[in-house]
């Protein structure tokens, strides 16, 4: 593992931990990512004894990096070469019932271990110079990291009753490395679910955000759905989940189909938010869910419904209530637009009118609906994303003829008033309205004299004089 640990700042601590006397162990995540060749810029380091001490030791040897101290944790860090590089002293933790907050005794590097979540994230390599680079795995987290298994190194009743976010890490590990959570660990999750509530939504959030990230999101929420959790946390997409028939007419499972649409979507686009759009663009569907004799399933205004679940949810998972959670309802919204674009005659004026209201989203917007394509059928998925090709198309010549996407009205409400004389009133709005709707129609054109002239000619018809 030496070879490993070419960063200079281990040479230093390691110099600096036998000047002082000190065990030192590079431990955790760091180790975890290094074998897996992942990048990381967390650096924790474990030391028997003061954490705080040997930083500030270290921090002195590197020319005096600043070093932020965490006195009540017991911990400091500093950066070097944008790492972050924390130091602990070893412990020992107990938990009680209700609280997520352990009692933090000094303890030795096995303790240490004992209390980590996942044999593979209790890998510790020493950094003291006898023993540069030795690996310290009292759980054989080496055989689990090569396996591609999450396994708890103690009793899983003990480990997720300490602290409950670690049911939540497990899933949100399995997804993101592709790994197996081993049987004990995932029957001791089952047993624990309920101990999540004593979790705060943001640390919950936090971990969605991560599986959300994966290249394949859909494997944590399957995990969410079979060990029980997802109804503590998103109990509409719970809802989502199976088939309804009448007549023997059934409908899409609608849970599977909104993560098969997630995994589509993640090749291409990284944008988190539109990733959320994609979870929750069907979510209202179990609300609106009707059987009508002679069309079957419908799901009428399940888009428009969904939109004004959206804040409730966000507000829920304590996620941002700004122009981010608006940008996720207006795909939620819309996301059934470029559909029927591709399936009529495109005119004109419905391509405007999609561009006027995406605005700069439109991208994004085609981007979903693309990977809302799950049918099974390949001929037909050729031909939507045939015809997507064409609306995008249509929608690019549109915007470059009449510049919709950032429509600002090109006749200004102050000067209906002034050619008018008229005060501010509801006139003023009726007027600046017809003209969006000309442009939007294709009546005129989106250009400053056609409105203008547009304006006089309704104003005429309105009986208002010059
Ligand atoms: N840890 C733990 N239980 C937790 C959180 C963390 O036992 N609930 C331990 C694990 O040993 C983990 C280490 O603390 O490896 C560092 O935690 P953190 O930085 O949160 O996670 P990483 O494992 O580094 O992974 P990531 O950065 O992907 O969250």
């Amino acid at each position: 593992m030496k070879k490993h640990l070419q960063s200079p700042v281990f040479k230093i601590i390691s110099k600096v931990a036998d000047q002082y006397d000190k065990e030192a162990y590079v431990i955790g995540g760091f180790v975890r990512d290094l074998i897996l060749n992942r990048p990381t810029t967390d650096i924790d380091v474990v030391v028997v004894g003061s954490g705080i001490g040997l930083a500030e030791a270290v921090a002195r040897e590197l020319g005096g990096l600043k070093v932020s101290v965490f006195k009540n944790f017991g911990t400091a860090m500093f950066k070097y070469r944008g790492m972050d590089v924390e130091f602990v002293g070893a412990r020992r933790e107990s938990y009680q019932r209700n609280s997520r907050k352990p009692i933090v005794e000094d303890g030795t590097l096995e303790d240490d271990q004992n209390r980590r979540d996942f044999t593979i994230n209790a890998l510790a390599l020493s950094l003291n110079e006898n023993t540069f680079g030795q690996l310290v795995d009292p759980f054989d987290g080496i055989k689990d990291l090569e396996a591609g298994i999450i396994r708890t190194p103690l009793d899983p009743m003990v480990t997720f009753s300490d602290d409950p976010l670690r049911m939540l890490r497990a899933i949100r590990f399995a997804t993101q490395l592709n790994f197996r959570i081993e049987e004990k660990t995932y029957d001791g999750i089952v047993a624990q679910k309920d101990r999540l509530k004593i979790i705060s939504m943001e640390r919950v959030a936090e971990e969605l955000n991560k599986m959300m990230m994966s290249q394949k999101p859909s494997l944590g929420f399957k995990l969410l759905e079979k060990t029980g959790l997802l109804p503590m946390i998103l109990p509409e997409l719970q809802d989502m989940k199976g088939v309804e028939k009448v007549k023997g007419v059934g409908h899409k499972d609608n849970f599977y189909h909104t993560l098969e649409v997630l995994d589509q979507l993640v090749p291409n686009s990284d944008d988190l938010w539109l990733r959320w759009a994609a979870l929750l663009h069907d979510i209202a569907k179990p609300r609106t869910k009707r059987f009508d004799p002679k069309l079957g399933w419908t799901f009428h205004a399940h888009n428009f419904v969904g939109m004004k679940m959206v804040p409730n949810i966000f507000k829920r998972l304590r996620l941002p209530q700004n122009e981010k959670m608006k940008f996720v309802q207006k795909m939620v919204e819309l996301h059934m637009r470029p559909i029927v674009l591709s399936e009529d005659i495109v005119t004109d004026s419905a391509v405007r009118r999609l561009l006027f209201e995406a605005g700069d989203d439109i991208d994004s917007l085609m981007t979903l609906c693309e990977a809302d394509i799950t049918s099974k059928n390949e001929a037909k998925v050729r031909k939507f994303l045939r015809n997507f090709k064409i609306v995008r198309q249509k929608l690019k010549e549109i915007e470059e003829k009449d510049r919709v996407r950032n429509f600002q009205p090109p006749v200004s409400g102050e000067e209906i008033m002034e050619a008018f004389n008229l005060p501010p009133c509801q006139t003023v709005g009726e007027i600046k309205a017809a003209i969006k709707e000309a442009i939007l129609e294709g009546e005129i054109h989106n250009d400053y004299q056609e409105a203008h002239e547009y304006m006089l000619k309704k104003g005429k018809e309105l009986g208002l004089g010059r």
